[in-house]
């Protein structure tokens, strides 16, 4: 083997998410990143304006719609032009690698916005990505919140594929980071009662369709 192995403390981590992917098709990480960077990430997102927000939408290019009552998030996409937001994305494509290399799911790329949440913001329950639309296949969050506590509400809610009642309820506690499966896990953002800061990711396969890698967004 001519490639290094990382050092023994993110292999656990990798491990520990690839693990939870296969046996379960989730995985919650407390304190995923490197030292420092949630701390980065954290002072980025509070620094940028808040025109370079906008209301996050549903559904993808023409069927793309405004709706408050479905989510009240506005989002800011993240590209290496920001350079806080390097590091992140130079940490995602190793785990991309890894996630490909335990479990050969074929990971192509990976997109990512900052998502913040006013107080009384909520997304209602929905899936990231379809059944034979195939192109989302790992969703990742990632939340930048000091001191949340539970009365701050906004947890995350994991259904099963065909059921009500959740399987996992995650506080978006600062530093943690959640995968799972894009098309078999419904979720939902419960109502914030703080402002709720993180990451929204998605690793996907190549969908290269003539030159168009995928549709817009
Ligand atoms: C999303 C989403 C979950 C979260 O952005 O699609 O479901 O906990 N986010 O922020
Ligand atoms: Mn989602």
């Amino acid at each position: 083997m001519s490639t290094s192995l990382p050092p023994p403390a993110n292999r656990k981590l990798y491990e520990d998410m690839a693990a939870g992917l296969a046996t379960q098709g989730y995985a919650i990480v407390a304190d995923a990143l490197p030292a420092g960077l949630p701390d980065t990430l954290l002072s980025h997102v509070k620094s940028l304006n808040p025109a370079a927000f906008r209301p996050a939408g549903i559904g993808r290019a023409r069927n793309h719609q405004l709706d408050r009552s479905v989510r009240g998030d506005s989002i800011h996409w993240l590209d290496n032009n920001d350079d806080a937001v390097r590091r992140y994305l130079a940490w995602t494509e190793n785990l991309r690698l890894e996630l490909n290399r335990r479990l050969f799911l074929g990971l192509f790329d990976y997109e990512c916005h900052y998502a913040y949440y006013p107080p009384g913001a909520f997304y209602k329950r929905h899936v990231d990505a379809f059944k034979g639309d195939a192109n989302r296949v790992v969703t990742t969050a990632l939340y930048l919140n000091p001191q949340w506590t539970p009365q701050d509400g906004g947890e995350l809610l994991l259904y099963p594929a065909d059921g009500d009642a959740p399987i996992a309820r995650i506080p978006p506690e600062y530093g943690t980071m959640v995968l799972f499966l894009s098309e078999d896990f419904p979720h939902e953002v419960a109502t914030a009662h703080q402002p709720r800061y993180s990451i929204s990711g998605w690793f996907r396969i190549n969908n290269t369709v003539g030159n168009t890698i995928d549709p817009p967004r």
